[in-house]
């Protein structure tokens, strides 16, 4: 997965490659308010390379948008913040349906069409005097890693340093895997293949005791990784393909009985099973719509079946 830079300092940057299909195809490049796409020479010339897109033929090699953005076809390629929302509004209430704790959220239009999902700080409540911070930590951070390794630790790895630090924090290492694992296995079924060392946390909640937080981040990448996005992190060297059993093992090796997993896998599988037809709410094309409705059925079945 790639490490995008931080999105403040993207606008300070003046150019950009553009590749197609892995071919380096021509360049944006920032000029006053314009942005401007040019074919690379090489590769306009060549009468076998495709154009990069409909609305960009090769036989004017040049493209220029004004008012600060890139041609249209640039900017259809990222996901709309609107969309993002409902499909993470969709996903966090499937989570909650599965038992599987969120924080309090809630999708939200202004006058203006535009809709945004608020959702409930975990490291925050109200106290006496004012509103409270709570301490929290996110596994890179239990791991003594930097944030840019957060796609470089095994799942187990962020598991184990979480759990540890909620039992030296007087909270249960037991439940605090369990409910992990019930995260990383919801993932698996939603294809979320974004679980990294900055997506599971835990906290120290008001009564001093630490736990891990409500779920976050929870949403299915897959349509915009070509439907086969694998889990960030992998779990005892897997990252595909999570059977039954692989989970089942996995508990037991994290220091939680298999029979425990079995419940949490139960109860998922059978929560999880009206929300499939449920995805066409989230309002994607229709066959986008079809094709994740069928992968949460097949991955459905793979935390159903043995092997
Ligand atoms: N409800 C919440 N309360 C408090 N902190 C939160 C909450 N949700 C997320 N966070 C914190 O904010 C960080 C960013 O949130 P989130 O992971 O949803 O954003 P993101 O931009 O998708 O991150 P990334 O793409 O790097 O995974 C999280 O890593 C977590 O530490
Ligand atoms: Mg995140």
């Amino acid at each position: 997965m790639v490490a995008w830079p931080d999105p403040e300092r993207m606008r300070d940057i003046a150019e950009a490659d553009v590749y197609k299909s892995g071919r380096f195809a021509g360049t944006l490049r920032r000029e006053r308010d314009d942005i401007v796409f040019r074919y690379a020479e090489a590769y306009r010339a060549d009468t076998d390379a495709p154009q990069v897109a409909f609305t960009l033929p090769k036989r004017n090699g040049i493209f220029r948008s004004t008012g600060g953005s890139v041609p249209a076809f640039f900017a259809g390629l990222l996901p709309e913040g609107a969309r993002l929302a409902v499909i993470e509004n969709f996903f966090l209430d499937m989570a909650a349906a599965c038992g599987i704790r969120v924080p309090d959220h809630r999708l939200a239009t202004d006058r203006n069409g535009q809709t945004a999902l608020f959702v409930e700080r975990f490291d925050r409540v109200p106290g006496p005097g004012g509103v409270r911070r709570l301490a929290q930590e996110d596994a890179c951070q239990v791991l003594d890693r930097y944030p840019a390794s957060k796609y470089r630790i095994s799942l187990q790895e962020a598991i184990i340093g979480l759990a540890e630090a909620v039992q030296a924090g007087a909270g249960s290492r037991r439940s605090a895997v369990l409910h992990m694992l019930e995260i990383a296995a919801f993932s698996y079924l939603i294809g979320n293949g974004d679980l990294h060392g900055k997506n599971l946390s835990i906290r120290q909640a008001p009564g001093g005791i630490w736990e891990v937080t409500p779920a976050y981040d929870l949403l299915t990448t897959q349509p915009y990784l070509s439907w086969k996005d694998p889990m960030a992190l992998s779990l005892f060297g897997r990252n595909n393909k999570l059977h039954r059993r692989w989970w089942l093992e996995a508990a037991e090796r994290l220091g939680v009985p298999a029979r425990a997993c079995d419940r949490s896998l139960n109860r998922i599988i059978e929560a999880a099973e009206p929300w499939i037809d449920r995805v066409i709410e989230i309002g994607f094309e229709e066959e986008w719509s079809k094709r994740l409705a069928a992968l949460i059925a097949e991955r459905r079945d793979h935390l159903r079946q043995p092997s």
